[in-house]
């Protein structure tokens, strides 16, 4: 079951997993965390089914050796929570369980409230989680299945939300074994809190939990990076955020679309209906990276003025709705012969001054890019969440997040780059030796194409490997501009000797490279160390690299941080 969720899940990005031994599967699984891949036993029939469906679509987008595959049961280790593994202990103890439902009310149990929940994450304060209506003490099941921490994800909260992602669960056996670490009730998982009618940011939407806030108002977060890496598609859940202002809440029936050339008249006004009816759908798969990903590795040289991001403030997803050029011929404007210098979009949130988010792209990119640049309104095939723009957002492939304005509703062609704050005197690059006290920002260009960047998911900083011979390394890199991924090159000895990683582009041309390259590595580690230091660095269709190190690109917003990516792991002791 679980097995088939994989499958489906890694197609939605064109890529599938093929075993490529059985003792290597296993090898492989016996590490995972509460997932049916830990405790697989591969002589059950449905397992071996479910293998057949993978060997079904074999259109992965690797350009080498298939050993990627393992990616998808990473899936099920880390993301089934706790249910796929549920499975497989329920069908090895013979579990008959009658039909249940999990998370029901029960009578006679102690009632919890969320923040009771939110003090039990670790095992000294004991695992708490909660499902729709019912709370559970997990402590005993995780320390009988120890060796991963990804549960810990769902620890001291709702397990819904990966449950719902992901679902592998919903079946009685699961629930029933769910239901034997029940503790007691909670009572207002379904109680809609009334907006604080004075917070501004009383309206935004709920988020998923597995997010890492950088700042709660606005709201700003990351998935955990090794969520980032389970599939090409970034599930619209987990998209990273990035928001200056407060969400606005918006009427689909009366939102409406302006086009136009500044100090014109003409141009048009179009509805949501309009765009959805009047115009062929047109969708594209990109990557959107806020210019100030990996910030942190910056703030570590000299502290710099920006949300802490970590390695995670990128993501990737498949927007569909209406090409630019298709909006402004029937606004009557002619992109290739308009005279103007500049394409400007306006966002609908506010600041307390009235001020919108706005943002703008040379007209070369836009008349270049006029059959790629979409108005969106479907994200992965979804109403696009009100944290990335709901109903409408720009996308233009290959361009720093900070120009994709979400909640559209102006596009003005103009001969003066937008005024807007975002625009003039922010997202722009700067010498190390430039800070707060001398710089200009009007001397500056507005960042547009992002540099090569990639980064390593896992293993994580800090982490104890569970193998002392290799390592196996995932991550994403990237270049704006459409430029694809030739190659990344990775180390398990700090840089003295480097290994190709095999790449999935989701078979985009290198030329024509809008979303991210994922890659892994498995590679040996050195023989004589407990420690050592994992890197890699990305090559791109146009040969650029990245920097070796981040003291020479430090800039005084902590934008473009780009250096090769480095995490420290111990290595387990055997015979050092
Ligand atoms: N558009 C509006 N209207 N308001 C914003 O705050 N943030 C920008 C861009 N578009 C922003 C916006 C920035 S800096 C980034 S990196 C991307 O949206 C982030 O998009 P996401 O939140 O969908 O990931």
């Amino acid at each position: 079951m679980s097995f088939l969720h994989v499958s489906k899940f890694c197609q939605q990005g064109g890529r599938c997993f093929q075993p490529t031994s059985r003792n290597t599967c296993i090898r492989i699984l016996s590490p995972a965390f509460l997932g049916s891949a830990s405790y697989v036993d591969w002589r059950q029939p449905w397992l071996v089914d479910n293998n057949r469906r993978w060997y079904s679509h074999e259109n992965g987008g690797y350009q080498k050796k298939p050993s990627l595959w393992k990616w998808g049961l990473g899936l099920v280790g880390s993301l089934g929570v706790v249910g796929s593994a549920l499975y497989w202990k329920i069908s090895h103890q013979k579990l008959h369980a009658a039909e249940v439902e999990a998370g029901v009310l029960k009578t006679g149990l102690p009632t919890y409230v969320r923040t009771d929940v939110a003090k039990h994450k670790t095992a000294e304060s004991r695992i708490w989680v909660t499902y729709r209506n019912g709370v559970y003490d997990i402590t005993d099941y995780v320390s009988e299945h120890p060796g991963g921490n990804k549960i810990l994800l769902g620890a001291g909260a709702a397990i819904d939300p990966f449950w719902e992602m992901y679902g592998v669960h919903k079946q009685a056996e699961i629930f029933a074994m769910l239901e034997k670490y029940r503790i007691g009730n909670i009572t207002e998982v379904e109680e809609k809190k009334e907006a604080d009618k004075k917070d501004p940011y009383g309206n935004d939407p709920k988020r998923h939990p597995a997010l890492k806030p950088a700042s709660e108002k606005p709201f700003n977060a990351e998935p955990p990076p090794s969520l980032l890496i389970h599939s090409y598609l970034t599930p619209n859940d987990l998209f990273f955020i990035r928001n200056h202002l407060p969400v606005p809440v918006i009427d689909p029936k009366t939102f409406s679309l302006q086009v136009a050339v500044e100090k014109e008249n003409g141009g048009a006004k179009l509805s949501l209906d309009d765009l959805k009816s009047k115009f062929p759908k047109k969708s594209v798969t990109t990557t959107i990276q806020c210019s100030g990903n990996r910030r942190s590795e910056m703030i570590k040289i000299k502290s710099v003025k920006g949300l802490n991001w970590g390695i995670a403030a990128i993501s990737t997803a498949e927007w569909s709705g209406v090409t630019l050029d298709a909006i402004l011929k029937h606004s009557g404007i002619d992109i290739d012969k308009v005279d103007c210098k500049h394409v400007q979009f306006e966002g609908m949130d506010k600041g307390p001054d009235g001020a919108t988010y706005g943002a703008s792209i040379p007209i070369e990119i836009a008349r270049s890019l006029k059959n790629e640049i979409i108005v969106a309104y479907k994200m992965n095939g979804k109403d696009i969440p009100r944290d990335h723009g709901y109903p409408l957002r720009i996308i233009i492939p290959g361009i720093v997040g900070a120009r994709q304005v979400k909640w559209l509703n102006k596009i003005v062609l103009s001969k003066e780059e937008s005024s807007s704050h975002w625009q003039q005197r922010d997202y722009k690059g700067f010498n190390s030796s430039i800070d707060w006290h001398n710089v200009d920002f009007s001397k500056a260009q507005a960042i547009q194409e992002l540099p090569i960047v990639s980064a390593i998911c896992e293993p994580a900083e800090g982490e104890m490997l569970e193998d002392a011979e290799e390592v196996t390394i995932k991550g994403y890199a990237w270049s704006g501009g459409g430029r694809g991924i030739y190659r990344v090159d990775v180390s398990a000895d700090g840089g003295k000797t480097w290994h190709e990683a095999d790449l999935n582009s989701n078979n985009q041309s290198p030329y024509k490279a809008w979303a991210w390259t994922l890659w892994e590595a498995t590679v040996p580690l050195p023989k004589s160390s407990k420690n050592t230091q994992l890197i890699c660095k990305a090559i791109d269709s146009s040969y650029n690299c990245q920097p070796d190190s981040v003291e020479g690109i430090w800039n005084l917003r902590g934008v473009l941080s780009n250096a090769w990516h480095r995490v420290s792991v111990t290595i387990p002791n055997d015979q050092r």
